[in-house]
């Protein structure tokens, strides 16, 4: 084990996985790093990997106070424990050795309410704190993050060249930059958590559509994703479905291990908030809302066998595997098209609570920015979001990243195939509720005039709310009932 004469640069606290990796990486970039965690086998075993991954400059401490001591003033100390309660738990272990200047770093997928709250309790201590937005799972933590650190500013500037090297790196920079103040770093990893959503649901919905109107194989699945991959869809979760389609099912010997997993989706929250805050800032996030509805109805397993049961008991025919003749290669490119579009349309959504939340709280976010800062390390890393940084450097202001040129142009070249994919789908019965949501959101959005002049005028017939006239200015009411009822008398 290596012990520390000087210093270390920042200390981590919370030996899980993710703590263990990006303590690694930490060291790994030249800054020596203390790192802590109650339960000492999880020291052991860090200290352990920083030896065989390259002598790297890592510190195990055994005890609170051993720990915040090995740090240089002012000192970082990050941690990685699980959001909430034990947040608190070990902000008060650290704390009180800890002293005015000092900065407390939450990288974890923390409620960004907490977050708002830890930092006015740090600083009646003196303390600086910063809520850090982590994205890239396992691997990325080890080998270069997304990360969105949010809170004090004097905070970020300590740490800004480790996490500047420890950051993914792309061609404009490295994927980091200060957020905002407040919770915004967290509420900024909240919304990217939720386009997630949206992406995997679009991308489930694209692999179904393929494998049950079209009659794809999963090796052939695995060669289009992989094609995909090379064009305007370029990301991360693309790659990844590409690979999951082709590993074969060892444990029974046959098939692909996809098909053998249990359609069952797990979450841990972070889709749930993002709808919750959509409906607080009265923004529209269709797409998120069908994908978190989707991981709900998914959960329904028993329920959902009983049902086929009962709906096959009543005559329903199952047009699934009924594949008939079908346009293969049309189809596998109106779905490449209706995956892209639906996809724009979801990151719009989650743009667009990003710039609400952002007005709400003063936070003056930078949405080019952010596009640019989840280009690498994150898990919606996508080529496509070089382009929505340059819509939104091209004009901040803009109201919805749909109508920024490219994209408006880009939608309409799209929208044909996307009408078609989505009729199909709905045809077959294969339920499809991402890529209809962001389909319906487009049409929505897009039309100058909607059916609410109906909807005004019933409002104002039973509840006397009022409505405005197209054609002149004020508010106005009807005694509706009156005038139809007379009328007709
Ligand atoms: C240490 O490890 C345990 C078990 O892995 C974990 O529950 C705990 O939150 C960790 N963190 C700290 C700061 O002790």
């Amino acid at each position: 084990m290596a012990t520390a004469d000087a210093l270390s640069r920042i200390g981590l606290a919370g030996l899980a996985v993710m703590g263990q990796n990006l303590a690694l990486n930490i060291a790994e970039k030249g800054f020596p790093i203390s790192v802590y965690n109650r339960t000492t086998s999880k020291v052991d075993e860090t200290v352990d990997r920083a030896d065989r991954e390259g002598h790297l400059p890592l510190f195990g401490q055994y005890n609170p106070k051993d720990f915040v001591l090995s740090i240089q003033r002012p000192r970082s100390v990050i941690i990685l424990v699980k959001a909430g309660a034990p947040v608190d738990q070990t902000i008060a272990g650290l704390s009180q050795y800890m002293e005015p200047g000092d900065t407390i770093i939450d990288g974890g997928n923390e409620w960004y309410e907490n977050t708002e709250r830890r930092i006015s309790d740090a600083s009646s201590k003196g303390l600086l704190y910063l809520g850090m937005g982590v994205s890239g799972g396992e691997d990325g933590a080890r080998h270069g993050p997304s990360l969105m650190p949010g809170g004090s500013h004097r905070a970020y500037l300590n740490i800004k060249d480790i996490l500047e090297k420890v950051a993914a790196q792309v061609e404009d920079g490295p994927c980091v930059t200060y957020i905002g103040e407040g919770g915004s770093g967290n509420f900024v990893k909240m919304i990217h958590n939720g386009i997630e959503y949206g992406d995997m649901q679009l991308i489930s919905e694209a692999y179904d559509v393929l494998k049950n109107a079209g009659g794809l194989s999963n090796s052939e699945l695995a060669d289009i994703f992989a094609d995909w991959n090379r064009g305007e869809l370029e990301s991360f979760l693309i790659e990844i479905t590409a690979d999951i389609f082709q590993v074969k099912d060892f444990e029974s010997g046959h098939g692909e291990l996809v098909d053998k997993i249990l359609d069952k989706t797990g979450m841990k929250g972070t889709g749930k908030w993002t709808v919750q805050q959509a409906a607080e800032l009265s923004i529209a996030a269709p797409t998120i809302a069908a994908s978190l509805d989707s991981r709900y109805l998914s959960g329904l397993k028993d329920e959902r066998e009983a049902a086929a049961e009962i709906f096959k008991g009543q005559g329903f025919k199952e047009e699934i595997n009924n594949v008939g003749v079908v346009d293969k290669k049309r189809l596998i490119d109106d779905v490449r098209q209706a995956l892209y579009a639906s996809k724009i349309c979801s990151y719009a959504q989650g743009m667009n609570l990003l710039r609400a939340k952002s007005v709400e709280k003063g936070w003056n976010l930078n949405l080019g920015e952010l596009a640019r800062i989840w280009k690498g390390g994150c898990i919606i890393r996508a080529v496509f979001l070089d382009r929505i940084k340059k819509a939104y450097q091209r004009n901040p202001a803009l109201a919805n990243l749909l109508v920024d040129p490219e994209f408006a142009r880009e939608m309409v070249q799209r929208q044909a195939a996307w009408r078609r994919v989505v009729g199909l789908a709905i045809q077959k019965g294969i339920s499809v509720p991402g890529m209809s949501a962001s389909l319906q959101y487009f049409d929505t959005y897009r039309r100058a005039r909607l059916p609410a002049n109906l909807v005004q005028a019933q409002r104002d017939y039973f509840g006397a709310h009022t409505y405005e006239r197209i054609d002149r200015p004020g508010s106005y009411h009807t005694e509706w009932s009156k005038l139809a009822r007379g009328a007709t008398v």
